[in-house]
């Protein structure tokens, strides 16, 4: 091999959920997409068990020992920083799987803003899985892969995501929402109609998924199920709980846990119309269902804020646009727009003025593609 053929590169995206927020830890469907923005790796292999790592938007570099995954730390002993934690974590699982993982070096960016809800973190823990796995040279299929990032995210970096994110980032097709079931992992690619845009509004308040509201939906969930299971003995999680028997026994639940309960229950009914309408070319019926999804997260899951319902509100008075809603788990982070193609200028310029009038903050504005998933790229993108 020659050096520069020993060079590559992924292109690692971020997601948005178009619906099913907060159902993918309770086996429900989730309808996310991939986007065009992105992480872009470069690496080429290191003969020694070294992963040396530059963080370019960091401006940060780390050195870990593979044989020393476990421990969290770097090759002079001292704690891994928090951005290393993420490549780190897919080497760790890797390991755990059985696998000899290579060394590498690697040099990285990203234009996914972070902590904004757009799995900017599964991007690069799924950009590494890809590049260690050329390296390694294994065949892994793609959902193993996905429930080996996972794994590391979950049980490396510590926080307890669902699977919709690195699914999302590995499985992206081109101008295709991705519908995944997450109970039996099937799923499926819809395409999404040419002349709607997607357009993300970022409130610019981040928010932190390791904090204990994302764990405390969780609970009140788990919950929820022990509650109803008096009345539904055959059920394991939300997701076999219909509508209508939710609303037999809602009464007998704690207030807060039946008003979580019921977004998880009836956000899982909105994504399979959803997929119904989407497949009928109906987007004015799919954009509804985006608000009542988001009225829902206000309402009920209370993951919102005032800001992201600001953006929401704002949209919805703008010409040519379908649905909004916030994207992700919440709690600050981003909303996802539907918008007629000829009138995305104009309501990116209102939802920008609107949004300044209404909370004095500056709002970012990416309008995306569904794009393709994390994927190699035969060349040095960036220089080692
Ligand atoms: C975060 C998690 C996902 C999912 C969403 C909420 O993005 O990483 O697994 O739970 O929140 O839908």
């Amino acid at each position: 091999m020659n050096t520069s053929s020993r060079i590559q590169s992924v292109i690692s995206p971020g997601r948005v959920n178009l619906l099913g927020e907060h159902v993918d830890y309770n086996d429900g469907p989730v309808l996310p997409a991939a986007i065009d923005l992105s992480m872009t790796l470069t690496f080429e292999p290191l003969d020694d068990d070294i992963v040396e790592l530059n963080a370019i938007d960091f401006n940060q570099r780390s050195s870990f020992r593979i044989r020393d995954i476990s421990h969290k730390v770097d090759v002079s002993g001292e704690p891994l920083p928090h951005f290393a934690l993420y490549p780190a974590s897919i080497a760790w699982a890797l390991k755990q799987a059985g696998y000899t993982v290579p060394g590498l070096r690697a040099v990285y960016t990203s234009n996914i803003p972070i902590g904004a809800g757009l799995s900017s973190s599964a991007a690069v823990e799924v950009g590494f899985a890809r590049a260690f796995m050329a390296l390694g040279g294994w065949d892994i299929g793609p959902m193993a892969l996905v429930k080996l990032t996972k794994k590391g995210e979950n049980e490396y970096v510590g926080v307890h995501s669902g699977i919709m994110d690195q699914f999302a980032c590995l499985f992206g097709v081109e101008n295709h929402a991705l519908y995944l079931d997450t109970r039996d992992l099937s799923w499926e690619a819809l395409p999404l109609p040419s002349d709607v845009a997607i357009i993300v509004a970022d409130s610019n308040i981040s928010r932190e998924l390791a904090g204990s509201a994302y764990n405390e939906r969780q609970q009140a969930c788990a919950r929820a199920v022990e509650e109803l299971r008096e009345f539904l003995p055959g059920i394991s999680s939300l997701r076999d709980v219909s509508v209508k028997d939710f609303m037999k026994y809602a009464e007998r639940l704690p207030r807060r846990i039946q008003r979580r309960a019921r977004h998880v229950v009836e956000e899982i009914a909105r994504v399979e119309k959803a997929v119904e309408l989407l497949k009928a070319g109906n987007i004015e019926g799919f954009g509804d269902l985006m608000i009542a999804g988001h009225a829902s997260l206000r309402d009920l899951y209370e993951v919102s804020l005032p800001e992201l319902d600001a953006l929401v509100e704002i949209a919805m008075e703008q010409p040519g646009c379908y649905g909004a809603r916030l994207t992700g788990a919440g709690f600050g982070g981003c909303t996802v727009n539907l918008v007629q193609e000829g009138k995305s200028a104009a309501f990116i310029m209102a939802l920008k003025a609107g949004y300044e009038r209404r909370t004095g903050r500056q709002a970012k504005i990416y309008p995306c593609r569904a794009a393709q998933g994390a994927h190699l790229v035969s060349e040095p993108i960036l220089k080692l």
